[in-house]
C-alpha cells in the first residue's frame, strides 16, 4: 500500500504528465492529480479518467496544455462547469480550478468561489478520495494527505474529511457513494460517518433517481452485494429509496410456525448468484425474485405461512418498480420480469417427477434464458439443512440433463409453433376468432406434450384432426 515518492512518480511517467509540469511552470500554476485516480493507484485497481486540480483556472491550463501537445491533443471546454478535458492518445484528463464551495439546503448546486488546494480537498466526499499528488516539477510525486486518507486506506475505512453532517448535507448523494464504496472495496464506514448518514437520510430526496440507480447498480455489481443492502437498511435509506425491498423484512410466527425473513433470504440468493456471474440483470432478478411475497403472505391453518402466486405478483410489480427507480424500461426489464415469473418452475420440477412434457414447457417458456433461470434457481436454495440442499441440487442436475437431452431432440428453446394463425384461417376460411386460437394452442400443446413431433407435416395433420372434432372443414 505504501509507495515511496519515486514509486508514486512511476504512475505519472506518461509524456503527458511531463507536459503538464512544464505548462504549469510556464503559467505559474500549481497542479495536482486528485480523487479516484490517486486512490486507485494505492488500491491497485485499474485506473480510469484522471482528475487534475489547478490552483487557478483549469480551463486556461487545459488550453495551454493542448497547444503544447499539438495536433494529437483534443481539448473540450465546459464553460458552465469551469472545467476542461484534454484527450491525448488514450489518456483523458479533466482539469478543474481548485474550489471553495458552499451549498444551499434545497439543491446540489453549490455557490462556487476560487480556492486553495486545501479548500478543494476539504470539499471532497471521503478521506480516501481527498488524496492529491503534486505535478509541479520541483515537488513532482509528492503526496498531500491532510486527512490521513492513507491510514484509512490501510485500515479500510470510509470517513468524511469534515464533520459528516456538513459533507452529506452539501451533497446527499455521498451517503449512497459511501455505502457503495464500502461494498465495492469491502471497507467499513466509520461510526460517526454512518450515524450521520442515518441522521441525514431524508435529504436523499433532492437526489435524482438516475443517480441513485447508478449507485444501486454499482452495489449490485460488487463482489458481495449484500454488504450494501444491509448498510442501506441499517441507516434507514432503504425504505426511502426502495420501499418494496425494505418491506420484505421481518418474521411472523403463529402457533410456533415462523416463515423465513425474506429480505435476508433474498440477500443470500443475491450473493450466491454474484459468485456465479457478473451479469447485472440476473443480479437484479435475484434481488427481485421474491418481491411479491409480502403482498401474497397468508396464514393457512393447515399449511402455515404461504406465499401463493408471489412469482406472478412479483412479475407484475416490476414495471412499476423500474419506472419509479428510473431503471431501463426495455428488454432488460422484460428479462427480469421473465426470470421472476418463472423462478418457481424449476424447483417444482426438481421436487416432482421430471416429465418430458414439463421440461419441454419450461424450455418453451424460458427460451434462451433457460441457463440463467437454472442458475437463479440453484442460487435460491438457501436451506441450512445440508442434506436437503444437496438433494435439491442433485435434482437440478437431473433437470439440467433432461433439458439438454430434450433440446437436442426437439429443439424447443426457440420454438415457434410450426403453423401460424394466418395459415389456420386460410385453411378453414375463417376470420380471426376463438377457434383459431384454440387450434393454434392445441398444436403447441401437442408438441410440448410429445404427442406429435416438432414438424410441419405432423402438426398439419394434427390440426385437421382437431378441426374435424370442432366441426370445421378445410376449404381445399
Ligand atoms: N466527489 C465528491 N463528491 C461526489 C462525487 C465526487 O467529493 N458526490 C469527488 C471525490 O473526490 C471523487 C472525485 O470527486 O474521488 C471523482 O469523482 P467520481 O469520478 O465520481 O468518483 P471516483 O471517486 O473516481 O469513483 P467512481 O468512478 O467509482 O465513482
Amino acid at each position: 500500500m505504501q509507495l515511496t515518492k519515486e514509486e508514486l512518480k512511476g504512475y505519472f511517467s506518461d509524456d503527458i504528465f511531463a507536459a503538464i509540469s512544464e505548462t504549469a511552470e510556464k503559467l505559474g500554476l500549481e497542479c495536482y492529480a486528485v480523487g479516484g485516480y490517486v486512490r486507485d493507484i494505492f488500491l491497485k485497481r485499474p485506473s480510469k479518467d484522471i482528475d487534475v486540480v489547478v490552483v487557478g483556472s483549469g480551463i486556461a491550463m487545459a488550453q495551454a496544455l493542448g497547444k503544447r501537445l499539438g495536433r494529437h491533443a483534443h481539448v473540450s471546454v465546459f464553460k458552465n462547469f469551469g472545467t476542461a478535458q484534454v484527450k491525448y492518445h488514450k489518456i483523458e484528463i479533466e482539469f478543474v480550478g481548485a474550489r471553495r464551495e458552499s451549498y444551499q439546503r434545497d439543491s446540489r448546486k453549490p455557490i462556487v468561489e476560487n480556492g486553495t488546494l486545501e479548500d478543494d480537498q476539504n470539499r471532497r466526499d471521503f478521506t480516501i478520495n481527498a488524496l492529491a499528488v503534486c505535478l509541479n516539477a520541483e515537488r513532482f510525486g509528492e503526496l498531500i494527505d491532510p486527512f490521513n486518507g492513507m491510514e484509512n486506506l490501510k485500515d479500510k475505512i470510509i470517513r468524511t474529511p469534515l464533520d459528516p453532517d456538513i459533507t452529506f448535507s452539501d451533497d446527499p448523494l455521498r451517503m449512497m457513494r459511501g455505502i457503495r464504496f464500502a461494498t465495492q472495496l469491502n471497507f467499513q464506514i466509520e461510526e460517526e460517518t454512518f450515524e450521520s448518514i442515518a441522521r441525514n437520510k431524508e435529504r436523499i430526496e433532492i437526489i435524482s433517481k438516475e443517480r441513485i440507480a447508478d449507485e444501486l447498480n454499482k452495489i449490485l455489481a460488487s463482489p458481495v452485494p449484500s454488504i450494501g443492502f444491509v448498510l442501506l437498511d441499517q441507516c434507514g435509506l432503504l425504505s426511502l429509496i426502495f420501499p418494496e425491498l425494505a418491506n420484505m423484512q421481518g418474521v411472523d410466527s403463529r402457533n410456533g410456525k415462523a416463515h423465513k425473513d425474506n429480505f435476508y433470504h433474498t440477500l443470500e440468493v443475491l450473493d450466491n448468484i454474484a459468485k456465479h456471474t457478473d451479469n447485472l440483470w440476473i443480479r437484479w432478478s435475484a434481488l427481485l425474485h421474491d418481491i411479491g411475497k409480502p403482498v401474497c403472505k397468508r396464514w393457512e391453518p393447515k399449511a402455515g405461512w404461504t406465499f401463493h402466486n408471489h412469482n406472478f405478483v412479483g412479475e407484475k410489480m416490476i414495471p412499476n418498480i423500474f419506472r419509479k427507480m428510473k431503471l431501463p424500461m426495455n428488454e432488460k426489464m422484460k428479462y427480469v420480469q421473465k426470470m421472476v415469473g418463472l423462478h418457481m418452475r424449476p424447483i417444482v420440477l426438481a421436487e416432482d417427477i421430471v416429465t418430458d412434457s414439463a421440461v419441454r414447457r419450461l424450455l418453451f417458456d424460458a427460451g434462451d434464458d433457460i441457463d440463467d433461470l437454472m442458475s437463479l434457481c440453484e442460487a435460491d436454495i438457501t436451506s441450512k439443512n445440508e442434506i436437503r440442499k444437496q438433494k435439491f441440487l442433485d435434482n437440478f442436475q437431473l433437470v439440467r440433463q433432461k433439458l439438454r437431452d430434450l433440446e437436442e431432440k426437439d429443439r424447443i428453446r426457440n420454438f415457434q409453433p410450426p403453423i401460424s394463425g394466418e395459415e389456420i384461417m386460410e385453411a378453414f376460411g375463417l376470420r380471426p376468432c376463438k377457434e383459431v386460437g384454440a387450434l393454434k394452442s392445441s398444436i403447441k400443446d401437442a408438441i410440448l406434450d410429445g404427442v406429435i413431433p416438432n414438424e410441419y407435416e405432423a402438426a398439419y395433420n394434427y390440426m385437421i384432426e382437431k378441426a374435424e372434432k370442432m366441426k370445421l372443414k378445410p376449404i381445399k
